[in-house]
């Protein structure tokens, strides 16, 4: 039916934001992209039409894609780009996963405009884990540059710096009206006293995580990444790229209007930042509305790291008989990956980073160089030569995060394109070790193809004979997105039953164009339901 099947037209489309109009790549013409809607292990076609002028590739960020990694779209990853004037038929293959996840553009900084929410429905005849709410209602967070973002991020990759930062953040498209040429259309969420709404919270910035609140309200979260939690009543959220979180808000407040904002947190000292909140307006129906403005929610301060991992270390899972915990409790695989901001040499020495240096990041000293070829074709037609499967193993390097510049032999990585090869159903546990060279920062990691339990985290050091001992193998969260505390670490476990090939990268999109990636591939299993699809005949050629 009308559910299944869905058209996407990459194009671009005239928008007017913050005074100033430009062109910018949509998906039919729309901005946030259009939501789809599924019910949970329902399987979805979109025809992916490329009528812009770039390449571009379509990712559906969370969804797990059973054995079938072909149409996942991280370029050079799973497909080449799709080219201008070409057509991809793309499968969505929901399995157990249930709650809010979204879509995005997965080619450069593309994603800037073209992504879009995917809301997948309990079962016929299951239901929330919660009260049933009066209404849903997507928030999609974003961020908006006056100039190209291609621009941007040409610049970038020419001076070897910190991109220009954006010129606001988004709340549904729009800045709101904190910001100048943005009153008339701040997004307004109509709501009726005594009624429940479901906030299916998604963060598509390309560079920061963000604090989220709403003012005089509570929020109760009960989801997020696609699949459920233990509620959680806290006054904010702390939100990274990639993540969504699913949102109870009960109308409950004198009637009149409120104010739902956010804000930057980033934990890195001296890098740049957008300070001007980003507002929408929570509107109570039928009351008289005050002519004053509204007041803003209390937001903590933007570099408060306590308040960011006292959120994301209260989540737990709803581990109960209809949803059960399935974290691995034997580890096959133990995987320390180091994440770190790292500088290059620069070759004439014009160069805008720190001392004249060209920026970058790695994983384990390597940083990744995107190949011509995807990575899943070379792997299934046996294509030498497009990348490694050496990616290093080493005990943790041991950071000392009391010093402010640590030792430099640590700040040059490698350039390279290696992967891991895991077997099929091992069981794989990462602890991912934040450093803070080159002024560290929290970094989101995220997994294609798979959900992971976050057994734990904590600062400085990981010590794999004590940190071990406190992880929560209970109710852990399941989730797609991390984010690892600046001069911290966290443990994520999961079973490698999806044979593929999968991205694993930071979601600050300049640090995944900077070399913070890395791709898994998980062998086929024995029996033919535990190996890899054939691929479609439309896939875009290299
Ligand atoms: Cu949300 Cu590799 O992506
Ligand atoms: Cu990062």
């Amino acid at each position: 039916a009308s559910t299944r099947r869905h058209t996407f037209v990459v194009r671009e489309a005239s928008y007017t934001r913050l005074c100033s109009t430009k062109n910018i790549l949509t998906v039919n013409g729309q901005f946030p992209g259009p939501t789809i809607y599924a019910k949970k292990g329902e399987t979805i076609i979109v025809d992916v039409y490329n009528r812009g002028k770039q390449n571009v590739t379509i990712h559906w960020h969370g969804v797990k894609m059973p054995r079938y990694p072909w149409t996942d779209g991280p370029e050079y990853i799973t497909q080449c780009p799709i080219p201008p004037g070409s057509k991809f038929s793309q499968k969505i293959i929901l399995s157990s996963e249930e709650g809010t996840l979204w879509w995005h553009a997965h080619s450069d900084w593309t994603r800037a405009t073209v992504h879009g929410a995917i809301i997948v429905y309990p079962k016929n005849g299951t239901k929330y884990p919660f009260p049933k709410p009066n209404a849903e209602v997507p928030i999609i967070l974003g961020e908006w540059w006056k100039s190209d973002v291609n621009a941007v991020l040409e610049e970038m990759l020419a001076t070897g710096a910190d991109p220009n930062v954006s010129n606001s953040y988004l709340i549904n498209g729009q800045p709101g009206d904190l910001h100048p040429c943005s009153k008339s259309s701040t997004f307004k969420l109509m709501v009726n006293h005594g009624k429940t709404y479901l906030l299916r919270i998604i963060n598509a910035a390309l560079q920061d995580i963000l604090f989220f609140s709403i003012a005089k309200h509570k929020m109760t979260v009960v989801g997020t990444d696609g699949s459920y939690t233990k509620p959680l009543t806290r006054d904010y959220i702390t939100i990274s790229p990639g993540q969504t979180f699913d949102v109870l808000l009960e109308a409950n407040q004198r009637p009149g209007h409120y104010y739902m904002a956010a804000e930057v947190y980033s934990s890195a000292h001296g890098v740049k930042y957008d300070n001007t909140t980003t507002t929408a307006i929570v509107q109570y129906r039928g009351y008289y509305t005050p002519t004053s403005p509204p007041s803003l929610p209390h937001l903590p301060e933007h570099n408060d790291t306590n308040a960011s991992v006292h959120f994301t270390g209260s989540l737990r899972s709803l581990a109960d008989a209809e949803h059960p915990c399935n974290v691995p409790l034997n580890i096959g695989t133990k995987l320390i990956y180091t994440i770190s901001m790292n500088t290059f040499p620069c070759a004439n020495n014009s160069c805008l980073g720190p001392n004249k240096s060209r920026l970058a990041t790695s994983i384990n000293n390597i940083s990744f160089q995107s190949p011509t070829i995807d990575i899943l074709q070379a792997y299934y037609y046996n294509i030498s030569g497009v990348y490694g499967d050496k990616f290093p193993s080493h005990p943790p390097l041991v950071f000392d995060f009391t010093a402010e510049y640590p030792p430099l032999k640590y700040e040059t990585p490698r350039k390279g394109t290696e992967v891991r090869v895991l077997e099929y159903n091992s069981t794989v546990e990462i602890v991912f070790q934040g450093t803070n060279l080159v002024a560290g920062t929290d970094h989101p990691m995220h997994l294609h193809g798979y959900s992971f339990y976050v057994v734990g985290w904590g600062f400085g050091n990981f010590d794999k004979n004590r940190d071990p001992l406190r992880y929560n193998l209970v109710d852990p969260p399941l989730q797609n997105t991390i984010a690892v505390p600046k001069n911290g670490w966290t443990a994520i476990r999961f079973k490698a039953s999806n044979p593929g090939v999968w991205f694993m990268h930071c979601h600050l999109e300049r640090h995944l164009s900077w070399g913070m990636d890395t791709a898994f591939i998980v062998k086929n299993g024995k029996h033919p339901e535990a190996q890899m699809l054939p691929p479609p005949s439309d896939m875009p050629p290299c």
